[in-house]
């Protein structure tokens, strides 16, 4: 009986002892959550813990972190693994599909087309610019607008030129204005529109072309293609916003915003609207759906791809850390996952509204003032909020 006694106490405590330990560990990880910009920040580049996984995106990521591991050093040939060069780009040779990952993937055969492509092209990151717009930062903008844009899409870029877009003073601010395009669309049966978009570029000198296929799952190519392109013609702006051509946004009031930063604010300044605790969608049917072969895991916070800002500094480090990184195929998420190996998160901010607002106050001048961004919007009502804003007459309590 004693010591049975005994055991039990030993048991209890035992027991204690770990809820105490949970409570703990619990509670850490919910402060850093609470404060993420209070987060400790590594001066040295991030190394995360290692998580055992047959997904492919996980395994290739392994690798990618070995390879460039100061401690390990298990590799030292990292000029290898990726398909990458900070040389100029039009003197690149094309990137062979890795036809491997077929007997890599288990599933690979009963995968829809668009992961098959993705994965053959996983390790392609730079594709030959067709048409570059080298001087456009001439003037050091103060705000870089980057704007996602598709071939046919010509009245958004319209829209977005004659409204919230406009290149030159605002504010007493200088903007400029890309916008960025892939060429090869003919095989998702886009009609034959290069001529048209020559015409463009040469009336308006705005648009950034690279020849590769402009799909959805190759907007982590656009983002690696524009940061590549920002380090090397546009390092001196001091802040980007990179966005869909079917958002509007409030440029004064973005440009406001800049304008009241502290200077450490603004050199580690990426705001959006941030989704946290998001993971992979299994559901087949989603547009985001990522199948279990190719990923295993959470995702980091990340700002919806919508629209977010960030600073020019920054701009210049998530460029080098990006090919530590192995291309995911939802960019938005990509991008989270090169702000975390920085050791760094995004900051949310109620400006930006990806998922629209009201409908009752979609109709009214006023509601738009405060923002920074809102979703979606067609180009006429780009051109007539743009209108509303510039009113002087415009009175709201
Ligand atoms: C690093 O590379 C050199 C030359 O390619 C090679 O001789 C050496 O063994 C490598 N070191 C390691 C740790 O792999
Ligand atoms: C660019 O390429 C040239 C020749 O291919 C090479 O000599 C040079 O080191 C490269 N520059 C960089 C920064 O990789
Ligand atoms: C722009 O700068 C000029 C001269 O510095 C000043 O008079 C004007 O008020 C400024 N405009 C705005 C919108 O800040
Ligand atoms: C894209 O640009 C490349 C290089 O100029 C050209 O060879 C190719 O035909 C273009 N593709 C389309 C669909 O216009
Ligand atoms: C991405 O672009 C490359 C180059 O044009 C293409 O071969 C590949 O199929 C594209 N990937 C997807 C997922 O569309
Ligand atoms: C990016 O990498 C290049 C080449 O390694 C380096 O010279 C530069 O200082 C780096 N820039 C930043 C912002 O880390």
């Amino acid at each position: 009986m004693q010591c049975c006694t005994l055991r039990l106490l030993g048991l209890m405590l035992m027991v204690n002892v770990l809820i105490f330990v949970m409570v703990s560990v619990s509670r850490n990880s919910g402060q850093d959550k609470k404060h993420p910009a209070k987060l400790l920040v590594p001066s040295e580049k991030f190394w995360g813990p290692a998580v055992p996984s047959g997904a492919y995106w996980n395994q290739e990521q392994r690798k990618l972190d070995d390879s460039h591991n100061p401690i390990l050093l298990v590799d030292n040939s990292s000029g290898n693994t990726l398909h990458d060069s900070v040389n100029n780009t039009a003197s690149l040779a094309p990137c062979a599909p890795d036809l491997s990952v077929a007997t890599k993937i288990k599933d690979y055969n009963s995968l829809p087309q668009r992961f098959k492509d993705f994965l053959m092209y996983m390790k392609c990151r730079l594709y030959p610019m067709v048409v570059d717009q080298p001087h456009i930062c001439k003037d050091k903008p103060f705000l870089l607008l980057a704007i996602k844009s598709l071939a046919p899409h010509f009245d958004r870029r319209q829209a977005i030129r004659e409204s919230w877009g406009r290149a030159g003073q605002m504010a007493n601010y200088t903007v400029a204005t890309v916008f960025l395009l892939g060429n090869a669309t003919e095989v998702d049966y886009f009609p034959q529109l290069s001529d048209m978009l020559m015409y463009e570029s040469s009336r308006h000198k705005d648009l950034l072309i690279w020849d590769y296929r402009d799909s959805f799952f190759n907007l982590t190519v656009k983002e690696v293609l524009f940061l590549d392109w920002f380090g090397r013609r546009c390092p001196e702006a001091r802040f980007v916003f990179k966005g869909d051509d079917d958002v509007f946004v409030n440029t004064p009031r973005v440009l406001n915003f800049l304008n009241t930063l502290t200077p450490a604010r603004a050199k580690d300044l990426f705001v959006g609207d941030v989704i946290m605790n998001a993971g992979p969608h299994r559901d087949k049917r989603v547009k985001y759906y990522i199948p279990e072969s190719m990923f295993v895991g959470s995702y980091p916070p990340y700002a919806g791809g919508g629209g977010f800002l960030y600073s020019g500094d920054l701009a210049l480090r998530l460029r080098n850390i990006s090919r530590l990184v192995s291309l995911y195929p939802i960019d938005d998420v990509y991008t989270g996952m090169c702000l975390r190996k920085l050791g760094l998160s995004p900051v949310k901010h109620q400006g930006f509204k990806t998922f629209d607002i009201q409908e009752k106050y979609r109709e009214n001048p006023c509601a738009y003032r405060s923002l920074m961004l809102v979703h979606s919007r067609t180009p006429q009502q780009m051109i007539r909020i743009w209108k509303w804003l510039r009113d002087p007459k415009l009175t709201c309590q």
